[in-house]
């Protein structure tokens, strides 16, 4: 049986619906019951457990041939650290593994994941993997994917508020955007054939490395808004538009931290691109299939 933490999530619902899809046993873990009833009609045995609740994960993790391993996140936090609500995630977790005596797991990490501060929340992928590196005779291979397409579905509300795509970020500098269904597929295949041993990462680039600027004009084209430019914010106006969101001042800094790295160059991938580490969905296809659904449905409602 193979067990799924964080199945609801963009990821985590992609690695178990693969693994079902491919006859394999699968146990889906989140919060609700309801939000994984769509497993469960397909075959999944549920378990509802707090991602903190080590002996709920314990329980949840015996018998498992593999596991599927996320830090969930909470960014509109009511704890106003962030990295203490990822240590309790972890803190449960890597015994968890150790009493259930799991021999397989697949992490979700990220680049930059080899750089222990100066990331953001990425700073807690790197305990991530460093803590599940530790645990004795468990074979473990960490995905690094890149920056998710889906954190530009905010460009949505900045386009019709704003009339331009803005963020934090440095205009002409590439990034390797990747959506999070390629990400889910390399995890759930990986799980499936558990030809790993050790401790192992593996760096996932998405298709291509693209600028805001490209990633603006992608979006204008799909959109029929050909002009659509890219403004980059300063950080006192990202910081009083997320605080408008209800982000805690905490959250705002790791986000402004996680910017000034990509920026920057901190975080980056160690590889260069190769056929291996890239994956299908072009960013234009991301538009095309969740991004313009998404902005027709607001802009029809404004
Ligand atoms: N954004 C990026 O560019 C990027 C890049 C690389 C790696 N990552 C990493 O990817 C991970 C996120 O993966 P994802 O996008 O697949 O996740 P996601 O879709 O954002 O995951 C959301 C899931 O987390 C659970 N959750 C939400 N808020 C919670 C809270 N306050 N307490 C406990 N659980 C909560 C929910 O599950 P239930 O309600 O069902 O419990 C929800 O389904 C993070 O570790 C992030 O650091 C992100």
């Amino acid at each position: 049986m193979y067990v799924i933490t964080g199945a609801t999530s963009r990821t985590g619902s992609v690695v178990a619906n693969y693994l079902i899809e491919k006859g394999q046993s699968v146990r889906v873990l989140g919060r609700n019951a309801e939000r994984l009833t769509p497993f469960a009609d397909k075959g999944a045995d549920i378990f509802v457990a707090e991602p903190a609740d080590q002996a709920a994960l314990t329980e949840a993790f015996t018998g498992a041939k593999a596991v599927y391993v996320m830090l969930q996140p909470n960014y509109i936090a009511t704890s106003n650290d962030f990295h203490v609500f990822q240590d309790r995630i972890m803190d449960a977790i890597m015994p968890a593994l150790e009493k259930a005596k799991v021999k397989y797991v697949v992490s979700l990490s990220s680049w930059g994941a080899d750089k222990p501060e100066g990331t953001g929340p990425v700073a807690g992928l790197y305990q991530l993997e460093q803590r599940l590196n530790r645990i004795a005779g468990l074979n473990v291979l960490h995905i690094r994917p890149g920056y998710f397409m889906e954190n530009t579905l905010s460009q949505v509300d900045n386009i019709l508020a704003r009339n331009t795509a803005a963020g934090p970020f440095s205009p002409n500098i590439k990034f390797p955007f990747i959506a999070t269904r390629d990400v889910g597929l390399a995890a759930g295949e990986a799980l499936l054939k558990l030809d790993f041993q050790g401790k192992l990462s593996r760096e996932l680039h998405g298709s291509q490395d693209i600028t805001m600027v490209e990633v603006s004009a992608i979006i204008g084209k799909v959109i029929q808004h050909p002009d659509l430019t890219y403004v980059q914010d300063s950080k006192e106006r990202t910081r009083r538009d997320l605080l408008g969101l209800n982000f805690s001042e905490h959250i705002i800094q790791l986000i402004l931290e996680v910017a000034d790295a990509m920026n920057a160059g901190h975080i980056q991938m160690l590889e260069p691109r190769s056929a291996d580490n890239s994956t299908p969905t072009s960013y234009e296809r991301f538009v095309y299939e969740t991004l313009l659904p998404l902005y027709k449905q607001r802009a029809s409602n404004t």
